[in-house]
C-alpha cells in the first residue's frame, strides 16, 4: 500500500496544515499525520490535546490517521514501515529550513523520500505560533483555524502578561 507521513508539532493544526493533509490524501492510500514532540518548543497543548484536535478535523478523510512520535522522525517511519513523509512549504522562507531537515533525513535514512506540497496560496502566510498570538489578543481566527481548534485555544490562551500592566495611553 503506497503510505505517506506527515510529521508536525500541530501546535495548534491550522486550515494551512488540514490543506496539507487533503492534497496528500488525495495521493497516497494511507496517511498517518505523526504529532512530534519537538523538545525545543513548548507547545501550548499537550501531544494527546492535539492528537484529538486532529483527529476531530480529520473524520471526513478515512484513510488518514493519527498517531504521535518522540525520537527520531526517520526512527519512527522505519517501525511503521513508511518511505515516504510529506511536508508543506508555504514560501521561500521554509525553504533553507526544510531543505536542512530533508537532506539530514536523507542522510540518517536513504530509503525515506522526503515530499513537499504546497498549501493554498490563501493559506501560506499562516503559522500556528501567529495563530496562538491572535487567539491570546483575544482576535478573530475563525479564518485560520477550524471550529474544534478555535474553541480549544478560547479555553487555553491566557492573556498577555503585560494585560496587566497600566498602559499609559
Ligand atoms: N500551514 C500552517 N502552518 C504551517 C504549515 C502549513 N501548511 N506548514 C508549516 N507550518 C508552520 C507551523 O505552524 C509551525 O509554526 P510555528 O513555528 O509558528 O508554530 C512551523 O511551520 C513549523 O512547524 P512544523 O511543521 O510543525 O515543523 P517543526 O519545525 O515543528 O518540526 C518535526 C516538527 C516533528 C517534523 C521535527 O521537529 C522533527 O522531525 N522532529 C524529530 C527529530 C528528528 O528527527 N530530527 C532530525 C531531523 S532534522
Amino acid at each position: 500500500m503506497n503510505a505517506a507521513i506527515y510529521p508536525g508539532t500541530f501546535d495548534p493544526l491550522t486550515f494551512g496544515h488540514l490543506d496539507v493533509i487533503e492534497r496528500a490524501s488525495r495521493i497516497f492510500e494511507r496517511l498517518i499525520v505523526a504529532v512530534g514532540v519537538n523538545r525545543s518548543k513548548t507547545p501550548l497543548f499537550t501531544v494527546s490535546e492535539r492528537m484529538e484536535m486532529v483527529r476531530e478535523v480529520v473524520q471526513h478523510l478515512p484513510h488518514v490517521e493519527v498517531d504521535s512520535f518522540d525520537g527520531l522522525l526517520v526512527e519512527y517511519c522505519r517501525r511503521k514501515q513508511v518511505h515516504a513523509l510529506i511536508r508543506g512549504l508555504r514560501a521561500f522562507s521554509d525553504f533553507e529550513y526544510e531543505f536542512q531537515m530533508a537532506l539530514t533525513n536523507r542522510k540518517l535514512a536513504p530509503e525515506i523520500e522526503t515530499i513537499f506540497l504546497m498549501p493554498k496560496e490563501t493559506h501560506s502566510y499562516l503559522s500556528s505560533s501567529m495563530v496562538r498570538g491572535i487567539a491570546a489578543m483575544k482576535g478573530n481566527i475563525d479564518d485560520f483555524v477550524p471550529r474544534v481548534v478555535r474553541d480549544a485555544l478560547d479555553r487555553r490562551v491566557r492573556p498577555y502578561p503585560q494585560d496587566d500592566v497600566q498602559l499609559n495611553e
